[in-house]
């Protein structure tokens, strides 16, 4: 099926890793332009970008903390130098932070976990949506997680953030569907990233990831690009407004089936 993503101008932050890196290479192997978000790790976005440009991609890479709105801006403005704009924006950075119960929790770390998670999702959005109102187009993809309806203990600036990411996606969503934009989550699962590789690195730890997954088996970055691809393009035309869950069943609660 032609996707139709062919010269798209698509943004992805923290696009040099993980769930990002799958993203940047699945558009682009639609032939979508693709710019490369990030913030640490050049040498690791290099190696994307002369990987993708050996490939015939046209790939761009774009240095910006998402939670600097000055660095926002300047980064959307280099896009529309570059490109005259942007069709698709991925909300993808965002950190989990250190596991700490909330009473044991610094307020510095719960605000630098909603800031990039949640702020600066918001500070992307906004600029991409001046763009995107005005020119009656556009996608906006945020990466909440199975954590914006599971509570994770341990974690309760990252489910806030992915919570409100739900929320604001579909805020956003209500706002922009008259103009033609559409904005949604995707909600991934444990995907194999190194976001979370002290667990599935840990034999009992992948175990434990496991038996809390229908489909018994930890996701790869590429289950979710895949999605995030299509969800994208005019196929998912009429999806705005919603969290689309990729999670091989973590929210189908594999616990319950045995005694309950
Ligand atoms: P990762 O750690 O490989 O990637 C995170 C990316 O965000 C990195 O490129 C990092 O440099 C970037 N980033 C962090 N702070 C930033 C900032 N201030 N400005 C710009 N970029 C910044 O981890 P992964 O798994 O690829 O995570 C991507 C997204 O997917 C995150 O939002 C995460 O919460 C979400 N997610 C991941 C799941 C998983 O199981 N791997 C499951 C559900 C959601
Ligand atoms: C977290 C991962 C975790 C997954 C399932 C994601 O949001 O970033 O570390 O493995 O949820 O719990």
């Amino acid at each position: 099926m032609d996707l139709k993503l062919s010269g798209k101008r698509v943004l992805v932050t923290g696009g040099n890793s993980g769930l990002g890196a799958a993203m940047v290479r699945a558009f682009a192997a639609e032939k979508a332009r693709v710019a490369i978000n990030y913030v640490v790790h050049p040498e690791l976005t290099e190696q994307l970008v002369g990987q993708m440009r050996a490939g015939g991609s046209d790939v761009l890479a774009l240095d910006a903390d998402v939670t600097q709105a000055d660095a926002v801006r300047a980064m959307f403005q280099t896009l529309d130098g570059a490109w005259g704009g942007v069709d698709v924006l991925v909300n993808n950075a965002g950190i989990d932070g250190p596991r700490a119960m909330a009473w044991e929790t610094d307020a510095l770390v719960w605000n630098r976990v909603l800031q990039i998670n949640l702020t600066g999702a918001f500070l992307c959005a906004r600029e991409a949506l001046k763009r995107m109102v005005a020119q009656r187009s556009g996608v906006i993809i945020n990466t909440s997680s199975v954590h914006e309806l599971i509570a994770w203990s341990g974690y309760s600036a990252y489910t806030a953030s992915k919570a409100g990411l739900s929320m604001l996606s579909k805020t956003l969503a209500q706002e922009a569907g008259v103009y033609g934009v559409r904005v949604l989550c995707i909600a991934p699962g444990a995907i194999r990233t190194p976001i979370n590789a002290d667990v599935w690195r840990d034999a009992a730890g992948q175990q434990d990831l496991i038996s809390k997954i229908a489909i018994g088996r930890v996701g790869e970055p590429e289950d979710v690009a895949g999605m995030a691809v299509v969800l994208a393009s005019e196929v998912a035309g009429y999806v705005t407004g919603t969290s689309v869950f990729i999670d091989g069943g973590m929210t189908d609660y594999p616990a319950f089936s045995h005694g309950g």
